[in-house]
């Protein structure tokens, strides 16, 4: 038995520089690897980024570009080749440099009779007995000694007897691995919650475990059915560990020199990393960015509110987005604590941080309540599990970190005293009694309509037709007179601009408030079913990034959607204008990228929906008054299931120059063609020139843009206008992602999520390949018009 293990051994060794097995006395110089039983991890020298420097690693073994996940001498590079790991007799590791110096080594208390050095498949290098696999036993392990990389298997947290804490901590760069400024660990105190530091100070909060997941930043960041979780917490330890559900998936979860953390999946058919999500999205997800008793949405215009009963700590002059949130707010009406408080009910929150909070598993809801209640000093109480509901988790100090959700979160009660919460009651009854008033007004319009359009139905078309059109549209009704006189009768004066649907006016309403009206035209391209699409999708859309609806208004054959005005107008008015463009600096023009990006995103991944804009182009992105970009006109999105991610129509709509080949040529339409689209916009927010109507020779801004690009001039696209207003990072990364999203193959393209990552400088970028030309000259049919004008067209598809 022992002969034929030694001579398998053996054979091995005289095959190959790569082992599998290592035993007291051998050894692994710089260039010879140590391999996992299964062949999926790797460890051995190498030199991370543009450094020379020497570290022993563990990587994965089939994947291309060398992803460290482990690094033993983080702190204690070695200057040249000349390393050598050996394990010892006591089952010990050691690196040993030219001098034989010890740079490194491992620590165990524990030793065994036949010690061996192994790699598991999981990535971990274990030393332990050769006939004694129980994890339990293992006398030195590197999952022990996480670095950046949280694998599947791994524990975080910390041994509340022995004080031994696992956590992640970033690199200082690309190119040294030694410990850097940020940590993800397990804070125990109070009631434990994940926690990234930068230095000392809390960035960022996963939160604290409800029973199901980290009480996480991100709505629909539900527990992926790709893994299970565990956390434990008892009297001797309190860890997270979490393990994958199918072994043939390679995923990791990191944490970026600059305290980035996310989760990404290996693409087997692309030969990349995908990133699965991101803990860092928005600037809710900042460490107290709102301050004590504020809640921070990402989707509020200004994203910080004061909770009920609470009211803003400096008084402000009115203008919410210079306001410091740091503050924080203040309660109303001081506690009275054992003369009478009450607790508010607030949901879908992310509960505060729980650092000085106190927690009790077996306590009844009630029981939780009455706690609190008794004590002055409590601030709030939540459930512990959200599972059934039971245990008790207490606050003592002021509240902070919060933010709300429009689904998931959880329910927090909230102390006020009994006068505040009485008068809230109060308010809240007659806002109720008022919306009851407004949705029974409501009703009888809408029923009112319902007749009207029924009537209308029953002329034009066949009545077997109508069941179908029955959506329900929630929102406010404007009446035609309203409209007429808003807009001064639809007066030229008051005319805004012109799409492919009809006109937009400008209108006031009698209050003063500013709107847009968009008329469709009655030989329109846009019938009623358009109408309708338009309107239901936007209902459904909240994002500071798209154009807000108050409502609709029909009567006879005419429609309009009222929209909020825009005082900016639209982004081609800036960018393609000689004397305007120099209104939008870089710095500005980054800020709309980022915010169309962001909006897209929305559209396809965020919102409830999926939604695939399909006529994405300058003249859609409205600016408001702080040139925040808006996307407008839904007219021709469209609603994707949850799994679809792919339709084909026979009739293309959009516009020229905007449009990806696999849409004007096959009608085939993806979030990949709205990429497409965003690639263009890009390129002409950057150059100032129109794709459509460029000519360059044979070229249009696309082609020019990758001749350039090829050619290595990219800087040349810049507009000259822009001056020194640039940073040349930030301008040729825009391009370059640009140019990543109008390649020909809608798979090579980023989606939203990796654009906005790579916007961010967060990514490392791959080579683009040619753009799908699209040049006017190939359309299939169709009419050719030498204008312009950016009229949204429509053509048959092949
Ligand atoms: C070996 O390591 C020791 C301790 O870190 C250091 O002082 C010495 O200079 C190193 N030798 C070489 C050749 O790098
Ligand atoms: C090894 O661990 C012991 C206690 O666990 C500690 O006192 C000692 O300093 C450690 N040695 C090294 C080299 O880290
Ligand atoms: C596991 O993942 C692979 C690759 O993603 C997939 O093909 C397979 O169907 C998955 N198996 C299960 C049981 O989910
Ligand atoms: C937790 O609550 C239960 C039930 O009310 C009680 O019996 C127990 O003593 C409490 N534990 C602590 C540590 O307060
Ligand atoms: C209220 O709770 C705090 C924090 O747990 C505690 O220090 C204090 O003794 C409690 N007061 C009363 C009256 O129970």
């Amino acid at each position: 038995m022992e002969v034929i293990w030694y001579l398998v051994l053996f054979s091995f060794i005289l095959r190959t520089s790569t082992l599998k097995i290592i035993t007291p006395g051998q050894s692994i110089k710089d260039g010879e690897t140590l391999i996992s039983v299964g062949e999926s991890f790797e460890l051995g020298f190498f030199s991370p980024g543009s450094s020379k420097s020497r570290y022993v690693g563990i990587w994965y073994k089939n994947i291309p570009s060398r992803t460290v996940v482990w690094v033993a001498n983080r702190e204690a590079p070695i200057f040249d080749h000349s390393g050598v790991l050996s394990f010892g007799n006591q089952g010990i590791l050691t690196l040993l440099n030219s001098t034989k110096t010890v740079v490194w080594s491992s620590n165990t208390s524990r030793t065994a009779q036949y010690p061996v050095l192994q790699l598991l498949e999981s990535g971990n290098l274990v030393a332990k007995d050769r006939n004694d696999n129980n994890p339990q036993n293992f006398f030195w392990q590197s999952f022990d000694y996480p670095c950046d990389n949280f694998l599947p298997g791994m524990k975080l947290g910390k041994d509340l007897v022995t004080g031994f804490e696992r956590y992640i901590s970033s690199w200082k760069s690309a190119d040294d691995p030694a410990q850097g400024q940020y940590s993800l660990r397990i804070d125990p105190h109070g009631f434990p919650q994940l926690v990234a530091r930068k230095g000392s100070q809390v960035v960022f909060r996963l939160g604290s475990w409800n029973g199901l997941y980290f009480s996480h930043r991100k709505p629909n960041t539900k527990p992926s059915p790709l893994y299970s979780y565990q956390f434990v917490l008892d009297k001797n330890e309190v860890y997270y560990k979490c393990e994958l559900q199918n072994s043939s998936v390679i995923s990791r979860y990191a944490m970026n020199p600059s305290g980035l953390m996310q989760r990404f999946l290996w693409n087997e058919r692309k030969q990349e990393w995908e990133i699965f999500s991101t803990a860092q999205t928005d600037q809710c997800t900042v460490y107290g960015f709102c301050g004590a008793y504020a809640s921070c949405n990402p989707d509020r215009s200004s994203p910080c509110a004061c909770l009920e009963g609470f009211v803003h700590k400096s008084p402000t002059s009115g203008d919410w987005n210079s306001i410091d949130w740091s503050d924080g707010c203040i309660r109303r009406t001081p506690l009275a604590c054992d003369s009478g408080d009450s607790f508010l009910k607030h949901t879908r929150l992310e509960l505060p941080d729980t650092s000085k909070s106190w927690a009790n598993k077996s306590m009844s809801f009630k029981e939780c309540e009455e706690l609190c209640l008794r004590n002055c000093s409590c601030t709030a109480y939540a459930n512990l599990d959200i599972r059934e509901g039971t245990g008790c988790l207490l606050w003592f100090n002021e509240l902070i970190d919060m933010t709300e959700f429009t689904e998931d979160g959880q329910d927090l009660y909230i102390r006020l005293a009994k006068s505040e919460l009485d008068q809230l009651q109060r308010k809240m009854k007659s806002k109720e009694k008022r919306k009851a008033v407004v949705i029974a007004i409501s009703i009888i319009i809408a029923t009112g309509m319902m007749v009207t359009m029924v009537l209308l139905y029953k002329r034009k078309k066949n009545l077997s037709n109508e069941g179908k059109h029955k959506e329900k549209m929630e929102l406010p009704l404007f009446d035609f007179a309203t409209i007429v006189n808003a807009t001064d009768n639809f007066s030229t004066s008051n005319k805004l601009g012109q799409g492919g649907f009809g006109h937009v006016y400008k209108g006031m309403l009698k209050e003063g408030k500013e709107i847009a009206v968009k008329r469709l035209s009655k030989d329109s391209g846009q019938g009623l079913d358009e109408f309708k699409n338009e309107v239901t999708l936007i209902v459904k859309l909240q994002h500071r990034n798209l154009v807000k609806l108050f409502g609709f208004c029909i009567k006879g054959d005419e429609r309009m959607l009222i929209y909020e005005y825009l005082p900016n107008k639209s982004l081609d008015y800036f960018i393609f204008d000689k004397t305007r463009n120099k209104l939008l600096d870089w710095h500005r023009r980054m800020h709309v990228i980022d915010g169309i990006a962001r909006g897209l995103l929305y559209l396809h991944h965020d919102s409830r929906l999926r939604i695939i804009h399909r006529d994405l182009k300058a003249s859609n992105i409205l600016l408001d008054n702080s040139m925040n970009p808006k996307i407008s006109d839904f007219g021709l999105a469209r609603k994707f299931g949850g799994d679809q991610t792919e339709d084909k129509t026979r009739r293309v709509v959009g516009t020229y120059g905007y449009m990806s080949p696999e849409y004007a040529f096959h009608g085939c339409f993806s979030m990949k063609s709205d990429v497409f689209s965003f690639g263009v916009l890009v390129l002409e927010i950057i150059t100032g020139k129109r794709s459509r109507g460029y000519s360059d020779h044979d070229h249009n801004l696309l082609g020019h843009a990758w001749r350039l690009w090829i050619e290595e001039r990219p800087l040349e696209l810049i507009e000259n206008t822009l001056g020194d207003s640039y940073i040349i990072t930030e301008v040729l990364r825009c391009i370059h992602v640009a140019l990543l999203c109008v390649q020909q193959r809608p798979e090579d393209r980023p989606n939203m999520s990796s654009v906005l990552l790579m916007l961010g400088g967060e990514s490392t970028l791959p080579q683009p390949n040619q753009p799908g030309y699209f040049i006017e000259k190939n359309l299939p049919s169709g009419k050719q018009s030498s204008s312009l004008n950016e009229f949204t067209i429509t053509i048959e598809a092949r």
